[in-house]
């Protein structure tokens, strides 16, 4: 293969190249093909002329429909007014294959309609956008970590016991005993910091919520940093600084894609730290004088967390909330010990929560009391207790759900566009 990538045409402008690709459409004027073919990297809209072409070219212009797979030869030719800037000048055209009639056409299709043809429906322009800016938020929260020499550890799908409360586990059979699919690293992650200090994993998690809303999803994925010697304030310097370098990658590169969601980069632009932070008592407060229902001690649903966003132009944390609606291993604040040392990350037009952390018990009679108190098995823990037992030190972390962070800066209205094959309450197909 010889061919010319199309986000390369540029610089072959005048040349005779050789394109493989689809056609994405055609339009058709007297002696005139219009072809728009795309190859992943980007699209070109291909000439064909009935005088510049063999009547065997002319004839494939003709045949070929949407999806249809080619290989296009022609001359790169600026052209201001064609999408890209670039049009080139067909000399050749070879069919690969004639696509059956496509089942995505440009007119509006229902969402169940286009879920089912997920498999085809990645190849439109919307979730190519999407998509992309999925992988500068991976690419740019690795650089982020990397450059401040943290060490990846990845850590393990099937586990014996659960991280974020029994509620959510799916179980499996492991060669006759149980194991469950991980709904965090993030007990993994400490035993990492423990040994180097600054880790970060990133992994998929699957937690069977029966939550059918715009933010869940079964099984989505998670970027867990976890660092010794860091507390409640060095954690959330950490995430907003982390988000901040997120956000200004996408901003910096993937323009062209914001451009295309119709993205009004405004907020992004403004979300530069310091994120304020928010006390529970004093969110509690805030709902209340909203006139929302909201008694201390509740966890936030999905409207109040949307009441309190509406509050702020860039994302902001939520912190010390009460000890009784967190997991097991949060510490506690020693002057008000029906708090725990925990931070909630909410972004802002709605978005709600995008980030879970903590200061943890670094304790290991504290912790033994927690886990006895949350009903857990304390022998699956015995190896987490041992991260107490030897060398225990203050430390902190937290996760990044990748998806709620992109539905959010994508401004998509349901998290369904976030991964290629997304697994929800009642869809476990394509
Ligand atoms: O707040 P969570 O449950 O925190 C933890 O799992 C901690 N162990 C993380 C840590 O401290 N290392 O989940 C973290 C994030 C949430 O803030 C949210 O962004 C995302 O994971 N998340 C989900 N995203 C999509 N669908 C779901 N069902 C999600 N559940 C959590
Ligand atoms: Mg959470």
């Amino acid at each position: 293969m010889d061919g010319v990538y199309i986000n390369k045409v540029s610089e072959h402008e005048g040349s005779e190249v050789k394109i493989y690709g689809w056609v994405y459409n055609k339009t058709h004027k007297g002696k005139l093909y219009f072809l728009m073919v795309r190859d992943g990297t980007g699209m070109i809209q291909s000439v064909v002329f009935k005088g510049d072409v063999d009547e065997e070219t002319f004839e494939n212009a003709e045949k070929v429909t949407q999806e249809s797979s080619v290989i296009v030869y022609g001359k790169i030719k600026e052209e201001k007014r064609a999408p890209g800037g670039y049009e080139l000048q067909v000399t050749k055209l070879d069919i690969i294959q004639v696509a059956e009639e496509y089942p995505i056409s440009p007119k509006e299709h229902g969402d169940s309609f286009l879920m089912d043809h997920r498999h085809l429906w990645l190849r439109s322009t919307r979730q190519h956008a999407i998509l992309r800016v999925r992988h500068e938020i991976i690419r740019a929260s690795r650089e982020f970590f990397d450059n401040r020499d943290f060490v990846l550890v990845d850590t393990p799908i099937f586990t014996p016991s659960a991280c974020e409360g029994t509620t959510t586990l799916f179980e499996t059979d492991y060669f006759g005993r149980k194991a469950y699919l991980t709904q965090s690293g993030q007990l993994y992650a400490e035993a990492g910091a423990m040994a180097f200090g600054k880790v970060y994993t990133c992994s998929p998690a699957f937690r069977a919520e029966k939550s059918k809303t715009r933010r869940h999803l079964i099984e989505f994925w998670l970027i867990e940093p976890e660092v010794a010697f860091y507390d409640l304030e060095d954690n959330m310097k950490l995430a907003e600084e982390h988000i901040a370098y997120v956000v200004q990658s996408v901003l910096e590169n993937r323009k062209n894609e914001l451009e295309i969601l119709e993205r009004d980069t405004k907020i992004l632009e403004n979300s530069t730290p310091p994120y304020p932070r928010i006390h529970y008592d004093e969110a509690v407060k805030m709902l209340q004088d909203m006139g929302m229902d909201f008694a201390w001690g509740s966890d936030f649903g999905a409207p109040d967390e949307t009441a309190l966003t509406e509050k702020y132009d860039k994302p902001f944390f939520i912190t010390h909330f009460p000890a009784e609606i967190k997991a097991f291993y949060m510490k506690r604040d020693k002057d008000r010990p029906e708090c725990a040392l925990a931070c909630d990350m909410l972004a802002p037009e709605g978005y709600g929560e995008i980030i879970g952390g903590s200061q943890r018990e670094d304790d290991l009679n504290e912790l033994l009391s927690r886990i006895a108190e949350h009903k857990l098995p304390q022998e699956a823990f015995e190896w987490f207790l041992d991260l107490r037992r030897y060398g225990t030190v203050p430390h902190s972390g937290y996760g990044l759900g990748i998806e709620r962070l992109l539905a959010w800066i994508c401004k998509l209205p349901h998290v369904r566009e976030t991964l290629p094959f997304p697994r929800m309450l009642h869809r476990l197909t394509p």
